[in-house]
């Protein structure tokens, strides 16, 4: 009877054809906290709407608030193993496309091409305003707000007070196209991998579902359960790290 990672390994080796799915638990390794596992973020802080940012200067103080310590968390991070391995699993052909809830970067900094990422929550690493095309890193601009001794940052160009991270906040649409392109690749992928998700956030979590549909093979690689441990044809429940880092591994046996 081979075991959940040795059944992993071999359907990489021979169906190939993966559509991987990452939440923050891929990057806990590299240090940046997720939201629902044992200490995340989500059990200190409660996140801002995008309807209470665009409300008042209150609810943009109380973004900046919470948004502040996870752009710093997220800050001179590297790659961990997991993303290495997702990397390495795309270079030698075997992963077709990589979606991500994760807004770090962490896929790109490991050598994943950005053509063959979707960011369905956006990325941190820049801020942009919402009423003209200004656009900067977003640690520079929790610099000069902190400097100036704001709660909120204002747009050097337009002085428009409604600069935020290009990430898609609570209450926020998803890009459009995005999904569709995830959709569509998790309806005719050979294996849906899910690393490091509680799939507890649509419409993102209903990729696995498709994929099932459609007659993939469903792969959860997670700490602790996630909402579709029902759907997994193989659920290993370990450290992403070091899993992926053993199933790479065994591609060569
Ligand atoms: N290896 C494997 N699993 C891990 C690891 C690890 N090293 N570290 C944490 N986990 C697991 C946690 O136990 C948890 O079940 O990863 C899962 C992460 O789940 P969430 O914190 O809910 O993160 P995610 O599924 O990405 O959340 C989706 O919700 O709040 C929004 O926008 C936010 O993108 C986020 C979305
Ligand atoms: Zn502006």
């Amino acid at each position: 009877m081979c075991s959940p990672i040795e059944k992993l390994a071999n359907a990489i080796r021979q169906r190939g054809d993966v559509v991987v799915f990452s939440g923050a638990g891929i990057s806990t390794e590299s240090g940046v906290p997720d939201f629902r596992g044992p200490d995340g973020m989500w059990r200190a802080v409660r996140p801002v709407t995008f309807q209470e940012f665009l409300a008042s200067t209150q609810g943009r103080a109380a973004y900046w608030a919470y948004k502040i310590p996870l752009a710093k968390s997220m800050t001179g991070v590297k790659p961990n193993a997991a993303h290495k391995a997702v990397a390495e699993l795309f270079h030698r052909g075997k992963v077709r496309l990589v979606v991500t809830q994760n807004i770090d970067g962490l896929h790109q900094a490991a050598g994943l091409p950005e053509d063959e990422l979707v960011e369905l929550h956006g990325n941190g690493l820049r801020t942009g305003c919402l009423d003209c095309d200004f656009d900067q890193d977003t640690l520079a601009v929790i610099e000069d707000m902190q400097q100036q001794g704001r709660e909120f940052p204002l747009c050097p160009e337009c002085g428009g007070d409604k600069l935020k991270p290009r990430t898609v906040s609570f209450g926020q649409n998803l890009n459009e196209e995005a999904i569709m392109r995830a959709q569509r690749a998790a309806e005719s992928c050979g294996i849906l991998l899910v690393i490091g998700s509680s799939l507890t956030v649509s419409p993102a979590n209903h990729l696995p579902i498709l994929a099932k549909q459609a007659g993939a093979l469903v792969a959860i690689i997670n700490r602790g359960e996630t909402q579709m441990d029902n759907l997994a044809d193989i659920r290993i429940d370990g450290l992403a790290g070091e899993v992926l880092t053993d199933v790479v591994g065994r591609l060569d046996k």
